[in-house]
């Protein structure tokens, strides 16, 4: 079903061929409803181009332009700006097909590729903290939209579970462990050996080297050290998975690093062999001299000492992606701390031959409301787990007070749809690049752009039909008589036009702003207009724009991994 974005640019187009003007711009949204509904700026564009006045091009343009049954006639505003308002029988009818369409208009995308996602992938022996939360949310959500327009999509987990912290891990456990601790709380008492061990370590020389040669005898497959780490790997799955559960986040594969970890050899080989790396100072080192931003930031490939790192590991990642998985496309949802790290593995990559599409997806941090990066009242990480508990917990509260009869169960299952739904909104509502403060208030609000005014606007139309006591049944015809009908209805189909929109440069706050306009629009649609108490054929027109809206609102929000209550 093509969008009334992508119809009108097309019927643009052909004006201007048939004008004999090169083709110019695209067509876009009105930004203010005062204009009109849509807006070009071809005339604006080839003014520059052909040096000519841009009113009398876009005059050009709107003698051969033929819009009728689609819009009002169009009109010139400004410099030369092309405005165009739909007629309502078009707003009707494409709405109409709406109802009858699943994919409530969303075409796929004319490429379809194998896109590796790799994103969460949180650290073994230390906990899940609110600061995966963005990777988490952010991955899965992208992950859900790409699936939506028709791209393969693997979600790959990339656990830390291999490096030089292993050593510390072992040593702690060989040392320091306390049983009873471990089996009341894990991660709480891997993070306390990890710690101690390295304070011991930084004192301590002998320690230092204990430390080492656990390490060593991890690498060479020393059967006591392999099991340790594997426990300990063990133990940090389950809790990731709980979170997981909570968070309803799901991978395709979860190749930690320890996955890569015998191709490590080979790869130092092989860049060798190349020319890519050479060995300075008794490390093998790749220098990136053409790049000046990394001119000066050689990759270390191979430690003096002979280990390998996070960067090895990085390269063999990448071959496997692009060989095993065949992936046209890797998206690395990963922190900007990690920009400079990203820029060697992509040019590395490069080098080899790789054509791939490699994408590091970077964002800020979430800061307390003291504005520093957000940590417990004696200093320490949030644990995920906490949050997410005093998420629902919270949100239990506020259903407490506003719907008191409901009952257990339902109370259950609202209060996790609502506080988990409100940390990821409130997380995905912002654009990514920038740090956003968080807050409790604010992200549980019924009020402003939050995922509990969204579920509410979708338990208020799921209530008008639960008290019309009537099956849905799409009506073929719409009647947008009422300005707040037809603007509705006009947002219900801009709904295919937002959501391509995301994955061009990774902004699911372009979705969610969108869902908050529309259910702006809902709301004023509902003041406006009767729906139950109206006659026919109005009636039903308007039953249709509640159903539609909540199934737009449900799967917009779906897409975000949000769910949904059907009461709250
Ligand atoms: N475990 C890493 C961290 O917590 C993130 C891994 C990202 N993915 C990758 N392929 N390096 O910082």
């Amino acid at each position: 079903m093509e969008t009334f974005q992508a119809l009108l640019a097309r019927k643009v187009a052909e004006a201007l061929k048939a004008a004999g003007l090169p083709e110019a711009g695209g067509v876009t949204q009105a930004t203010d409803a005062r204009f009109g509904d849509y807006q070009s700026n071809a005339a604006l564009i080839l003014a520059k181009q052909l040096s000519e006045n841009p009113r009398n091009i876009a005059q050009k343009i709107l003698v051969v332009l033929d819009l009728s049954g689609l819009c009002e006639p169009p009109t010139i505003a400004g410099a030369g700006f092309i405005n165009f308002t739909l007629r309502n029988e078009a707003i009707a009818a494409q709405t109409a097909k709406l109802l009858r369409d699943e994919r409530l208009g969303v075409a796929r995308a004319e490429t379809q590729k194998r896109i590796v996602i790799d994103f969460g992938s949180p650290n073994v022996a230390k906990p899940m903290h609110v600061g995966h939360i963005r990777s988490t949310v952010l991955g899965d959500a992208l992950a859900r939209i790409a699936s939506f327009l028709g791209h393969e999509v693997i979600r790959d987990n990339h656990i830390g579970d291999w490096g030089t912290q292993f050593g510390m891990v072992i040593y702690g456990w060989k040392n320091l462990l306390d049983r009873a601790a471990l089996e009341r709380d894990p991660i709480a008492e891997l993070v306390r050996i990890y710690k101690e061990t390295n304070e011991k370590a930084t004192s301590d020389p002998k320690v230092r080297e204990a430390v080492r040669e656990e390490l060593v005898k991890l690498q060479a497959g020393a059967p006591e050290n392999f099991s340790i780490w594997k426990e300990t790997v063990d133990l940090s799955m389950k809790e990731f998975e709980r979170a997981y559960q909570m968070l309803d986040i799901h991978y395709d594969i979860q190749r930690g690093e320890s996955f890569y970890s015998d191709r490590l050899p080979a790869v130092v080989e092989r860049l060798l062999k190349s020319g890519i790396a050479e060995i300075s100072e008794g490390a093998v080192c790749v220098f990136f001299r053409d790049i000046p931003e990394l001119a000066e930031k050689p990759a270390i490939i191979r430690k003096s000492d002979g280990g390998f790192n996070y960067t090895t590991t990085d390269i063999a990642t990448v071959d496997y992606r692009i060989q095993d998985l065949k992936a046209d496309t890797v998206w690395l949802v990963v922190g900007a701390p990690q920009i400079l790290h990203f820029k060697q593995i992509i040019a590395i990559a490069r080098r080899e031959g790789y054509t791939a599409d490699f994408r590091h997806i970077t964002f800020g941090s979430i800061l307390g409301e003291d504005r520093k990066l957000m940590k417990t009242r004696s200093g320490e990480n949030v644990p995920l787990r906490d949050l997410l508990d005093e998420a629902i917990q919270r949100a239990r509260k506020i259903i407490e007070e506003k719907n008191p009869d409901l009952s257990e169960s339902e109370k259950i299952d609202i209060a996790e749809k609502v506080g988990i739904g409100a940390v990821k909104y409130y997380d995905l509502s912002q654009y990514r690049m920038t740090d956003y403060i968080f807050s409790w208030d604010r992200m549980l609000s019924f009020q402003g752009n939050t995922a509990p005014y969204l579920q509410n606007a979708y338990v208020r139309i799921r209530s008008i039909f639960r008290k019309a006591g009537e099956e849905f049944t799409a009506t073929r015809e719409l009647n947008l008589t009422d300005a707040a009908e037809k603007n509705l209805a006009l947002k219900l189909c801009q709904f295919a036009e937002t959501v391509p929109t995301v994955v061009n440069d990774f902004r699911p706050n372009l979705l969610a702003n969108y869902l908050y306009e529309l259910a702006n629009a809902f709301h004023t649609f509902y003041e406006a207009c009767p729906v139950l108490k109206s006659e026919e054929p109005l009636r039903s027109s308007r039953l249709a724009l509640c159903e539609l809206t909540g199934r737009v609102l449900a799967k917009g929000l779906d897409l975000l991994g949000i769910k949904v209550p059907e009461k709250m």
